[in-house]
């Protein structure tokens, strides 16, 4: 599908190379004239090879190639003087070429570069014929299909950190795919299924309230759960009761299940609400309890067949400590199932049942071992597919609580983060007037730090929760970048008189001289590159870093590139759609972090 954006024809024609789209991202035409530029001067590179090595620039240029990379015949400086002396002057792309230690520094056509960058922001971003496109997006992923799987708590358990980053970092990953060309299948994986559920039906029989659990199931449940984990410790015998239970509910046991199924029913709906205030959305609600006995005895008689299986006090054990992956109990004494053969038989349905190209599990990095050990059984198993699965782990957090302390759910979390917030902006009255619905602007703002926070630093690292930096509206913060995006919509309401802006091509982006202008619009060429950069190491911060880049420059840009009193009407005008592409920028890297933008704070 055509995006609508086209490089208009005045421009000197460049050749499309293969991997390379030039209506989704016209930094890819500098970077083709650059590697056209070095091949003429070099005919023993082909401009195919030279493109691989066209990188971005760091501070003072826009694009370098460090001609070592290619082990050419002769001198590096000889080579790299050919190329300076094939720039003709005048060209449409290429500007300055010059050498620097073994860089060969590239700096692209000014005029070129603003015209056809906000450009492309606005045809992409608004005009584009269906509307689906957005800057930034490819079609890397174009006919393939992932399953991404994240979140996934457990049922009468607590929703603990964990269970948030894997909420992040998934809702992340199934936007970046989908900016990338795939076609996503979000999954909850629920713990829904174990031992633990025969302690709960144990436990309800005593402590357990219909009401209570039509009020708050998560919470009913895992009160439920405390007290009678409690007398589990005291008294044996609610163990023995409980194991028993459980036992009928794995043979399938109606009167046993029942109950269950309530449960769980009532526990999805309260997720779904609080998923729903984090804009985090689910294609399919699974569980351990959905994992079928056929699979799993498959598994375990595949596994026996390869001389894997030792028998320890009646259970089976997997020995992979030939892969230094130790050996790990498929199936209990009893014959019940158990969390690792859940996951290898889930993943044989799964691949049954999607044919994904993909899988990715967003789960801790205290579960290294357990998801290396299942993605190493189906690969014994001989399962092509088990080489496109990827374990997406991260870090631990630390001390995420309320501020009172207490057992943390997640809609505490939720709840908290609007409370802080809100304070945070009653210390502005005047402002707070202004704004129609401050309780919903400050949910929103205070989750966007929440995220923001998670998803700043690489994801294996740990961090500390803390809600002061969290929210705080200087720094690297979830409120920073609202705010950034809250004041660029403020330059329209203060300037009526410089609208309706005219159309595109009259806009006069020849007027936007002053370095910041350059930088900004560099920046903002550079999108669609930190996109597939971020999908490469599935890594947030690669994108939450660019978000705070580009918001530094906007603040840089607001003194010199004022608008209200600048006497030339056309560059006031040019002005302001600098900003707005900026800002329609940020907001597509805000909502790739699963953010919405508000309008106001
Ligand atoms: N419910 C598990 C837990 O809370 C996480 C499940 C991760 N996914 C998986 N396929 N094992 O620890």
């Amino acid at each position: 599908m055509s995006t609508g954006f086209k490089i208009p024809s005045h421009y000197r024609e460049l050749p499309q190379l293969p991997g390379v789209e030039f209506e989704r991202c016209v930094m890819d035409a500098f970077r083709t004239a650059i590697a056209q530029l070095v091949a003429e001067a070099l005919p023993a590179l082909t401009i195919e090879k030279v493109l691989e090595g066209v990188d971005y620039g760091k501070k003072d240029d826009d694009f370098t190639v460090h001609l070592g990379r290619f082990r050419l015949p002769g001198k590096l400086d000889e080579n790299s003087q050919k190329v300076v002396d094939k720039l003709q002057p005048g060209d449409d792309w290429v500007e300055k070429v010059f050498v620097d230690k073994g860089f060969i520094r590239f700096t692209v056509n000014t005029t070129t570069m603003n015209r056809l960058v906000l450009d492309q922001v606005y045809t992409l971003t608004h005009a584009t014929p269906s509307g689906l496109s957005e800057y930034g997006s490819n079609t890397l992923g174009k006919g393939k299909r992932v399953i991404i799987e994240y979140s996934s708590p457990n049922i009468a358990k607590q929703f603990h950190v964990g269970h948030l980053r894997s909420t992040i970092i998934g809702a992340f990953l199934r936007n970046l795919y989908e900016a990338c060309g795939w076609e996503v299948i979000s999954m909850n994986y629920l713990g829904d299924w174990g031992t633990q559920f025969g302690l709960i039906a144990v436990g309800f029989e005593k402590y357990g309230s219909r009401e209570e659990l039509e009020k708050d199931a998560i919470k009913h449940l895992f009160d439920v759960y405390v007290k009678i984990n409690a007398d589990a410790d005291k008294d044996p015998s609610v163990k023995a009761d409980a194991a028993a239970f459980f036992k009928r509910m794995e043979d399938g046991d109606e009167t046993a299940l029942a109950d269950w199924r309530m449960w769980r029913e009532l526990s999805v709906k309260k997720y779904e609400e609080d998923y729903k205030r984090l804009n985090v959305h689910f294609d399919v609600y699974t569980g351990e309890s959905q994992v079928g006995k056929e699979s799993q005895a498959q598994a375990l008689s595949q596994l026996e067949q390869l001389g894997l299986i030792e028998e320890s006090e009646g259970a089976k054990l997997v020995n992979l400590e030939e892969y230094k992956l130790a050996k790990a109990v498929v199936r209990k004494k009893d014959g019940t199932s158990i969390y690792l053969t859940r996951d290898i038989g889930g993943a044989m349905e799964r691949y049954e049942k999607y044919k994904f190209d993909k899988m990715l599990y967003v789960i801790s990095s205290q579960q290294d071992l357990h998801v290396a050990q299942f993605i190493k059984v189906l690969k014994l198993m001989g399962f092509p597919w088990a080489d496109n699965i990827e374990h997406i782990n991260y870090g631990l957090v630390q001390g995420m609580s309320t501020r009172k302390g207490t057992v943390v759910f997640l809609d505490d979390i939720i709840r908290e983060a609007g409370n802080v917030m809100l304070e945070h902006m009653r210390t502005n009255e005047a402002k707070m007037n202004r704004i129609d619905d401050p309780e919903a602007v400050a949910q929103e703002v205070g989750i966007s730090g929440i995220k923001i926070q998670d998803q700043t630093s690489k994801r294996i690292n740990n961090y500390v929760f803390n809600w002061d930096r969290m929210l705080s509206s200087d720094g690297d913060t979830g409120p920073y970048l609202q705010y950034a995006h809250v004041r660029i919509l403020s330059i329209t309401r203060n300037n009526p008189e410089l609208l309706p802006l005219p159309p595109m091509s009259e806009i006069k982006t020849e007027l936007l001289t002053e370095p910041v202008c350059r930088e900004l619009i560099l920046n903002l060429g550079q999108w669609p590159f930190v996109v597939k950069m971020s999908m490469k190491k599935h890594e947030p911060s690669e994108i939450a870093n660019y978000a705070f880049r580009l918001a530094h420059l906007i603040s840089q840009a607001w003194t010199p590139l004022k608008i209200k009193g600048e006497p030339d009407i056309e560059k006031a005008r040019a002005r302001m759609w600098l900003f707005l592409r900026a800002k329609d920028v940020l907001a597509s890297a805000m909502r790739l972090l699963t953010l919405r933008p508000v309008e106001y704070m």
